[in-house]
């Protein structure tokens, strides 16, 4: 949640750099954005405005240090006040995170003078205040790092004092490197176009940058760290959008390839995982929204598969459950960015008490990666748009290799998701993409859109509401195919749309009660039913055809919205990476 970028180096246009670099991790914030400078005589020069970033070709004063934020908005209202960079005194500041005791520094006096809203100028305010009383640059910035409360990255300029400071806990900060600038992002693809060598910024961390030099030190005790430089795998040509309109419709089709990489990793690297299962007495797997139905899906390959059965508890619920998680629990975080501050949290609260973690994140650096027993990479190539698609399927594609593994079958395994990979790739096409197009065509202006399916389609029902929900703003609920009888069923009325996800008999039953009360039936399945009034094939998958199935679903998601006239990558409210609670 929000973006932060800074540059330190030679060329005099930081200010453009830093505006270049947050469009590209806008899908992390886009409710407004800011750009501070440093300008000849050592001041700071700031630009704040409401709105998306993208669309601005702002001019910056020169200079060769700048740092800018753009904005999901927790602490007050989406106005040009509240934006980033914040000041105070001689401190310009960008922060991604919260001050959780922020109001601990705010006396009347202060409070009478404070610009916005925010708990990000109360840090920019502390910093200043440790400045005043004499503290060195660096020190003011650690001692008001350890005060503070909550998840956080920050990003500091000071009047007079060359160089940026940046220091986090919780929230990611990485730093990208050449031989003459540095540059400090929430995420690689800001930088991606200047540099693939990087330095990560470990949680309790905090560095001071100068063009190329680089001092590291806990934010805790001061002690200097020395760190590696690391080459990521990441190609430019992957956060880009190319040929395609949006990334929503580019990631999509990126599932051509991406389902075959998910699932390449060695045989050796999987029974780790696996391992980890069978050696503890049961697990949970922690997720939010799009990743926590891909959980569900893979609660059926285990049982299915494994005869295993897995706790799939959505991450903000499992604070209830949190007693159970001892030694002997085995913790599957899965999660696209990494950093999603609920499973985070847990993860954290799990390790202390010993459990072992096993993570599958398509961001390699992120910290729920790093704090894992096991990583296992979806290896998805970056995904931007706020829906998630090709993260999703990775995910349900590892997972099931895992419940095969489990099984002792891993080499099965493979090759059913092989053989469903090379069926995905032929099934995205534009004459496929047309037929999704002339049924969004029909049901846009339908108020609500319900979703069936059964066993592990029925997750699937509840990813595709969710999909449909979040880039279309059209009310959308999935159910379990044979409870709608049991309630929801009263909603229908002549013309209600109603995706049936699966043709199997009890489905197509379903389907059939659904129809008789006037539902338009759009079926989703690998062989046509007569009970369709409209039908999307999907290649046949046994034991993972919710794999097969969602895709449609995302294509259509992605056409409604665009039909709309909505940005289906910024969907309004949302933001791609949530690292607050
Ligand atoms: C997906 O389309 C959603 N935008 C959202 O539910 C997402 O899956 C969720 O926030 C979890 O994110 P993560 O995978 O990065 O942890």
């Amino acid at each position: 949640m929000c973006g932060i970028f800074a540059v330190s180096g030679t060329q005099r246009n930081a200010g453009e750099r830093v505006l270049e670099g947050l469009k590209k991790l806008e899908y992390r914030g886009y409710d407004s954005w800011g750009i501070a400078v440093r300008i000849e005589n050592n001041t700071v020069n700031t630009i704040k405005k409401v709105g998306k970033i993208s669309t601005s070709t702002e001019i910056f004063p020169e200079g060769t240090e700048s740092l800018g934020h753009s904005r999901w908005a927790t602490h007050g209202k989406v106005t040009q006040e509240n934006a980033h960079p914040h000041r105070s005194g001689k401190v310009t500041l960008v922060h991604n995170g919260i001050f959780e005791n922020y109001t601990d520094f705010i006396t009347p006096e202060i409070q009478k003078n404070l610009l916005s809203e925010t708990d990000t100028e109360v840090i920019a305010l502390l910093i200043d205040t440790f400045l005043k009383k004499g503290e060195l640059p660096e020190e003011a910035v650690r001692k008001s790092a350890q005060k503070m409360k909550g998840r956080f990255a920050i990003l500091v300029m000071i009047d007079d004092i060359p160089g940026i400071f940046a220091a986090r806990r919780g929230s990611p900060l990485i730093l990208g490197r050449t031989e003459t600038e540095t540059f400090i992002a929430s995420d690689i693809p800001a930088f991606l176009s200047e540099t693939r060598i990087v330095n990560y910024l470990d949680d309790g961390e905090m560095v001071y940058v100068k063009g190329n030099t680089l001092q590291f030190s806990k934010i805790s005790t001061g002690e200097s760290l020395i760190k590696r430089d690391i080459e990521v795998p990441w190609k430019m040509e992957e956060s880009e959008k190319g040929k395609f309109a949006h990334f929503m419709i580019k990631e999509i089709f990126d599932q051509k390839s991406s389902i075959a990489s998910a699932i390449n990793h060695s045989d050796e690297d999987i029974q780790k995982a696996v391992k980890i299962l069978q050696s503890t007495n049961g697990s949970y797997f922690l997720a939010c929204g799009t990743a926590n139905k891909v959980c569900s899906a893979a609660e059926y390959f285990f049982a299915n598969q494994a005869g295993r059965k897995i706790n799939v508890v959505p991450s903000s619920e499992m604070p209830n459950f949190e007693k159970f998680i001892h030694q002997k629990t085995a913790l599957v975080a899965v999660s696209q960015s990494g950093e999603t501050a609920d499973v985070l949290e847990i993860l954290e609260r799990g390790k202390a008490k010993g459990a072992r973690i096993i993570a599958i994140t398509n961001v390699e650096s992120s910290s729920i990666a790093r704090i894992a027993d096991v990583h296992l990479p979806l290896r998805a190539g970056p995904e931007k748009a706020v829906a998630s698609t090709k993260a999703a399927t990775a995910q349900m594609a590892l997972l099931y290799l895992l419940a095969t593994a489990d099984a002792g079958k891993i080499t099965e395994g493979r090759q059913t998701l092989l053989a469903l990979a090379a069926n995905v790739n032929d099934l995205l096409n534009p004459r496929y993409e047309e037929k999704v197009q002339i049924i969004a065509e029909k049901i846009v202006k339908a108020p609500n859109l319900f979703i069936i399916g059964r066993n592990a389609l029925y997750p699937m029902a509840l990813e595709s509401a969710i999909k449909i929900m979040e880039v279309s703003y059209v009310h959308a609920q999935g159910f379990a195919a044979g409870e709608m009888k049991h309630g929801p069923i009263a909603l229908i009325e002549e013309g209600s749309p109603c995706l049936v996800l699966g043709g199997d008999e009890e489905t197509l039953m379903n389907a059939m009660e659904l129809k008789s009360r006037g539902a338009r039936i759009i079926g989703v399945s690998p062989k046509r039913s007569e009970i369709f009034d409209e039908w999307l094939k999907v290649p046949e998958a046994n034991g993972i055809q919710s794999i097969a199935t969602i895709i449609p679903v995302q294509i259509l998601a992605y056409k409604l919205a665009v039909l709309k006239g909505l940005d289906p990558d910024m969907p309004r409210n949302l933001a791609k990476s949530v690292t607050v609670k």
